[in-house]
């Protein structure tokens, strides 16, 4: 696939896990929405098994892993917990997040230049069993550069700041944000990373991130959750895709 290619969306089910734990039981399933995404276009479903078990339950994923024709992102802490579950599943796909149990969602890049040790050894068997390692990361060179050295084959660049400056109006702030974004996903791609990018993303912030040639994916959740309850979930998906497809188009353009 050339670099200005069809760009994957991702998507992430966790909340509709969040309404279900809301009341307890078992609706809305994540496993159906997570069927229902693939068939409305998604090229892949994300799920992020927290350490406290908010959202995603360990049934969950055993679900998504049986019933997905497509790949699973499963994104996890750097735990010895998670990556016992991950070493069980094999999924395709593995992001390590940062997580901390006060936080609503997850707020920032790993720390992965600090770690460098620990996590070159932490996903090694990862690597071994045939998943891609995937690092959720700040538009930040030392950081990037540590994930290239551990050995991570993606980095996802954290979107939650540029599109928190945009929902605030902060116009300024957030294309320093996305020249910050681009700026590091040509970084990334020159060390021979791929790139994906997500968190926060709604209609109106997805198409400049969408413009990034480098960028090979995008992993959109809450917004598409949401979004679903007035246009049902398909419907939500589509229009995100078309979104993605027409910045795309607009990168093909300029660049031939
Ligand atoms: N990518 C990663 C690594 C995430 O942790 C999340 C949130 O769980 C997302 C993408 C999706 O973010 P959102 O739900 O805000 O679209």
């Amino acid at each position: 696939m050339s670099d200005t290619g069809k760009l994957r969306l991702g998507v992430n089910i966790d909340h509709v896990a969040t309404v279900r734990n809301a009341r307890g039981g078992a609706y809305p399933d994540p496993v159906r929405a997570a069927k229902l995404a693939e068939e409305a276009g998604a090229d892949g479903i994300t799920a992020h098994l927290r350490e406290d078990r908010r959202h995603i339950s360990d049934a969950d994923i055993d679900g998504l892993m049986a019933a997905l024709k497509g790949p699973l992102n499963f994104e996890m802490a750097a735990t010895e917990e998670m990556q016992k579950i991950a070493l069980c599943h094999k999924p395709h796909a593995v992001c390590l997040v940062p997580e901390k149990r006060e936080e609503r969602t997850t707020e920032g890049g790993l720390e992965v230049a600090r770690e460098e040790n620990r996590l070159a050894h932490f996903i090694a068997p990862l690597r071994e069993a045939g998943c891609r390692v995937s690092i959720f990361i700040a538009a930040d060179k030392r950081q990037i550069e540590a994930a290239h050295r551990i050995g991570a084959e993606v980095i996802e660049l954290h979107t939650g700041a540029y599109c928190d400056a945009h929902a605030e109006g902060n116009f300024e702030e957030r294309d320093r944000e996305l020249a910050a974004l681009r700026e590091m996903s040509g970084f990334a791609h020159s060390l021979g990373l791929e790139v994906h990018a997500g968190h926060g993303l709604t209609y109106d912030t997805v198409k400049p991130i969408a413009a990034f040639p480098e960028v090979k994916e995008l992993n959109i959740g809450h917004f598409l959750i949401g979004e679903s309850i007035f246009r049902g979930l398909g419907p939500a998906i589509g229009e995100m895709r078309r979104l993605m497809e027409e910045a795309r188009g607009d990168t093909l353009r300029s660049a031939g």
